[in-house]
């Protein structure tokens, strides 16, 4: 253990937990890894060896006596239950995406928020991205004018992860799979949002039949269409089946003075086209940019970091949050802003792609007397 006053921090999940620690190693002094729980013995003891200076949990709540910070690595229908725990006890929370499965737990996790003085924060990750950085900045700046149209991709071939190796399903057979629609949304949506400061209003979610593996619920592929409340058109595939090479990150915007296009495929450079800057009517690399607009804090993820570097930042930026006492990067509202969408489009595939609303989660008060739409006590 390290400096008495460094804030503590628990992981739950010991998979995908292990992501967050090269962030948090970079925050040495200021914050430190307490303790860890998983269920499963083997990825206990497996964790536990990897990562001795953590304490082993046999239940979570042994693992909220522990820390001041919770990551919430586990599958994602425990996120807002576990949610809910830490901030009932005042621990702050940083959780994998996506935020909820349900609406009902969507409201719920507002209601928890508000009422707790702890802080509630989402891990996108691919909002943190190097490209994802420049374009945010860019965007910012007005770059590209009025955004009026983005896309995002995220293609992952995941067949293997869906049973266990005796055949029995694992927590994505169901969540992942077994629903139809955009069971895992946040990356691909997330960073359109993020740099549009926009959410979504209504999904239209078409499918293209199931052809790979077809005992799972999901299709193959499906394009959900989104409005926004800005008025701008999104389109975001999504394909956790089909035999491809991954494609995790792409996105496009076009603006009224430019656009973007992320690589397709591995190895081909991001591209950006800016009217009255680029030479006429030609893409320039991204990476040409990124000295004036990828921010300074971002220009050195600690090595190691996983997704490119990006795993580091969500953990470094809700640590910095709490020290300072601000308001964290990706909030409750953002958090479910990124992840209703995933819910609405599951209702529209199942109505052959009709518009469904998407509900905005500042208006959810859970029975909690705070007026619908009064800015929430989140502090
Ligand atoms: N942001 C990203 O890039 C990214 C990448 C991978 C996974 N994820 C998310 O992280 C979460 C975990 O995914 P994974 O790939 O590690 O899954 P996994 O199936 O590989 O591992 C899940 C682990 O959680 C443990 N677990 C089960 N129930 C638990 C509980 N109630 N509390 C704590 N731990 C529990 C399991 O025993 C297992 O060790 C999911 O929500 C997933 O969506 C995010």
């Amino acid at each position: 253990m390290g400096h008495v006053s460094a804030i503590r921090v628990g992981i739950a999940g010991g998979a995908r937990g292990a992501g967050f620690l090269t962030g948090l190693k970079s925050l040495a002094g200021r914050a430190e890894l307490a303790a860890v729980y998983d269920p499963q013995p083997a990825a206990l003891a497996a964790f536990v060896d990897q990562h001795p200076d953590a304490a082993a949990c046999t239940t979570y709540e042994q693992l909220l006596d522990s820390c001041d910070v919770v990551v919430l690595a586990s599958p994602q229908q425990f996120h807002v239950p576990q949610a809910e725990l830490a901030l009932a006890r005042g621990i702050h929370v940083l959780s994998e995406v996506p935020a909820a499965v349900s609406l009902d737990q969507a409201k719920s996790l507002v209601g928890a928020v508000r009422t707790s003085s702890a802080r509630y924060a989402l891990a996108e990750n691919y909002c943190y991205t190097r490209p994802n950085l420049i374009i945010q900045e860019m965007v910012k700046q007005g770059c590209f004018g009025d955004i009026y149209y983005g896309e995002g991709e995220y293609l992952h071939e995941m067949k293997s992860f869906h049973t266990m190796p005796d055949g029995s399903p694992t927590w994505r057979y169901f969540w992942q799979v077994g629903r139809d629609g955009h069971t895992y949304p946040t990356h691909s949506l997330g960073p359109l949002l993020q740099w549009t400061g926009d959410r979504v209003t209504a999904v239209s979610c078409h499918g293209t039949g199931r052809h790979t593996d077809p005992e799972h619920a999901l299709q193959d592929t499906t394009v959900t269409m989104m409005r926004t409340a800005a008025g701008r058109l999104f389109v975001i595939r999504f394909d956790l089946l089909s035999n491809r090479p991954h494609l995790m990150d792409y996105y496009a915007i076009q603006g009224t003075k430019g656009a973007y296009e992320a690589s397709r495929a591995e190895g081909n450079e991001p591209l950006v086209y800016l009217e009255g800057r680029s030479p006429e009517a030609q893409w320039e690399p991204l990476e040409k940019y990124a000295d004036e607009f990828l921010p300074e804090r971002y220009r050195n993820p600690p090595k190691g970091a996983g997704h490119w570097g990006a795993d580091a930042w969500p953990i470094t930026n809700l640590i910095t949050a709490v020290e300072n006492g601000d308001p964290v990067d990706l909030d409750v509202y953002t958090a479910l802003d990124f992840s209703l969408p995933a819910l609405a489009a599951e209702a529209s595939i199942a109505r052959g792609g009709a518009w469904i609303d998407v509900p905005d989660p500042r208006f959810f008060t859970n029975g909690i007397g705070v007026d619908p739409g009064r800015e929430a006590p989140l502090t």
